[in-house]
């Protein structure tokens, strides 16, 4: 969470502004940008933003503001500011109200040191008492650095720097700028991402590589590398500070990924990218040779237990993993929330493949497991949409999604291309075990097929109709068995997150045992019943929400509509194992629209961030 941006080159604070706009997904309550100039003093015409702007004697200024980006952006847009150099930050906050007080960056008392921090500093409270003597104006941990920066000054920005890293605990990355060195930005990190550019007269810092488009040559930086940006040059060292290469990443620009391409939010964009993103993600793995380039054969025979790992959307996505691969291959599978393995005493077997499912590839916890589960001495293979994002460099093998860069908060297209894969890698462990290899072909072709029936559904209406029913609720339940619990749980969620009415999803037979005592008349139920095997076990189910009150609206392939029901949506016709993938798009356009009824904005749900990097 929080993004981070800085620039070294002519008009460097537009295009940090420009920078910190492309990382809004990470956090948006607040934003700021220091920056180096004499010339930018506190005329007049400042003066009427006081509170926003500081201008220190040392030629360090700073400009911040409360919301989004945009706020920002008028009152830079009105000063003009110029400078060679600036540091950028959209923060989440995680310590301090979102205000400008506690909005980045920081700075030093003196006025020679500002800093953007993504990350948790967990000794802060202890750093501030060796601070005593310091004036700390905010309630953030970050501010500590600045301060400690200053404190420990000896004359080398970079020693200092290395020093005051050595004091701190938690997680960094870090942008810096020092009035000595007024054409450097120095960056640092540990255990939060970041990665330096280089391209025809300037060098920048940013928290991801796919924000940082038209750079040529970039730099993903392990922790406690220090990297000194300057206009035409990057210098990085280790820890001892001394001088390294590191291997230099080509960075793929993706075409349109910042543009709504005519639709009104990036999340219904991205719904309606769902086939393509699907049969992108499918036809780059459409045989058994490309996939054992991704995960060699050997790792499979090996493979006697399967551990699934994720948060949110990706954990939801990898429970239906595990019931496509335990049907198919009858192999046991444990999915873990990443927050919840990193601190259980659960240690996998010897043998178990463990998968980390990451849309951005960034999310702390999951990287964390990872790290965990490898200390284990445990294979791991990445899921991920995002290529050389941070849990690249963790894994051992790496199977990317291809739905494209995903803005929009809510994941909607990643979750389906994350399911395609696990159909995929379901279907390459079979071969391998019964040396099929043409089974890999088979299923691509299967799900090519669903991309084809996603699109041919139109869904608009229906799903516009349904959130003008419940966009007044302030309670709704979701039941469902097997697989559809597992998708009414991905509904829920989705629906919770950007409507802010209360959802919980339930295994359809669960819900005699407490919850059922919460519906009557007015509660909303949506039921799943998508598999044949337990139709009439889930029809009961149904009923008996009925019997009580509760308007219950079914989706289903079958015919099982009937009077109780207060709706039925009949979804097309598809083999049960795939029903996650053609019944989602349903509740992610509800949700989007719900959303939108209500008045907020789907893409920016309140106290949310795309990627959450601390943990
Ligand atoms: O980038 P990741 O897939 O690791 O992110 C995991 C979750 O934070 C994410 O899926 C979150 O739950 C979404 N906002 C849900 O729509």
């Amino acid at each position: 969470m929080c993004g981070i941006y800085g620039y070294v080159g002519h008009n460097a604070v537009k295009e940090t502004l420009n920078g910190i706009k492309k990382l809004e997904y990470r956090g948006y309550d607040s934003a700021g940008i220091a920056f180096l100039s004499h010339t930018f003093k506190l005329n007049d015409s400042i003066k009427n933003f006081k509170d926003n702007v500081m201008c220190f004697n040392s030629g360090i200024n700073i400009i911040k503001e409360k919301g989004e980006i945009n706020k920002l952006k008028n009152i830079i847009n009105k000063l003009n500011p110029k400078s060679q150099t600036a540091i950028g930050h959209t923060r989440w906050a995680t310590h301090g109200k979102p205000d400008v007080l506690n909005c980045h960056p920081h700075y030093s008392e003196n006025g020679n040191w500002a800093v953007v921090h993504n990350g948790i500093i967990e000794n802060y409270l202890e750093l501030k008492q060796k601070l005593k003597k310091v004036n700390f104006v905010s309630q953030t941990d970050s501010e500590v650095i600045a301060q400690l920066l200053s404190y420990n000054f000896n004359g080398d920005v970079l020693k200092t720097i290395q020093k005051t890293c050595e004091q701190l605990k938690g997680s960094w990355a870090l942008a810096i700028v020092n009035n000595k060195q007024p054409n450097k930005i120095y960056v640092t990190k540990n255990n939060s991402p970041v990665v330096v550019g280089l391209s025809k007269n300037c060098g920048v810092v940013c928290s991801d590589l796919n924000s940082l488009t038209n750079i040529n040559n970039c730099y993903v930086l392990s922790n406690n590398n220090f990297a000194v940006v300057e206009q035409n040059k990057i210098t990085i060292f280790n820890e001892k500070l001394e001088q390294i290469n590191l291997k230099n990443i080509k960075n793929e620009n993706l075409k349109n990924a910042d543009s709504m391409g005519g639709f009104k939010h990036f999340m219904l964009k991205e719904i309606s990218e769902i086939p393509t993103a699907v049969k992108n993600t499918v036809s780059n793995y459409n045989s058994f040779e490309k996939i054992k380039k991704q995960l060699p054969k050997t790792i499979v025979k090996k493979t006697k237990e399967i551990l699934i790992i994720g948060c949110g959307t990706a954990y939801h996505a990898g429970l239906v993993g595990k019931k496509i691969i335990e049907d198919n291959l009858k192999i046991k599978v444990n999915v873990e929330i990443a927050s919840e393995f990193r601190y259980s005493n659960f240690k996998p077997n010897k043998n178990t493949l463990v998968i980390l499912v990451s849309q951005s590839g960034e999310t702390a916890d999951t990287i964390k497991a990872c790290k965990i589960s490898k200390e284990y001495g445990l294979k791991t293979l990445a899921i991920t949409n995002v290529k050389n994002s941070s849990i690249c460099f963790e894994v051992d093998y790496v199977i990317n999604t291809f739905a494209g860069r995903e803005v929009a908060v809510a994941s909607t297209k990643a979750y389906n291309c994350q399911i395609a894969i696990f159909y995929l890698l379901s279907a390459y462990f079979k071969a391998v075990k019964q040396n099929m290899p043409e089974l890999v072909f088979e299923e691509e072709k299967k799900l090519i097929n669903i991309a084809k029936i996603i699109e041919q559904n139109k869904i608009n209406q229906v799903c516009l109709k349904v959130a003008e029913l419940i966009k007044n609720e302030k309670n709704i339940y979701f039941i469902g068995r097997g697989l559809d619990y597992y998708l009414a749980l991905e509904s829920s969620l989705k629906l919770k997150e950007i409507s802010y009415i209360h959802c919980e999803a339930y295994p359809a037979g669960e819900l005699k045992h407490g919850t059922i005592s919460l519906i009557d008349n007015n509660t909303f139920v949506f039921a799943f019943v998508t598999n044949n095997n337990i139709l009439e076990k889930t029809i009961n189910n149904i009923n008996e929400v009925c019997s009580r009150g509760g308007k219950v609206i079914t989706f289903s392939q079958f015919n099982v509509n009937n009077k109780n029901l207060y709706d039925f949506i009949k979804i097309p016709n598809i083999e049960p194992n795939y029903a996650p993938l053609v019944l989602i798009p349903y509740f992610q356009l509800i949700s989007y629209y719900t959303s939108l009824l209500i008045g907020n904005n789907p893409d920016k749900p309140r106290n949310l961030a795309k990627s959450v990097t601390v943990e």
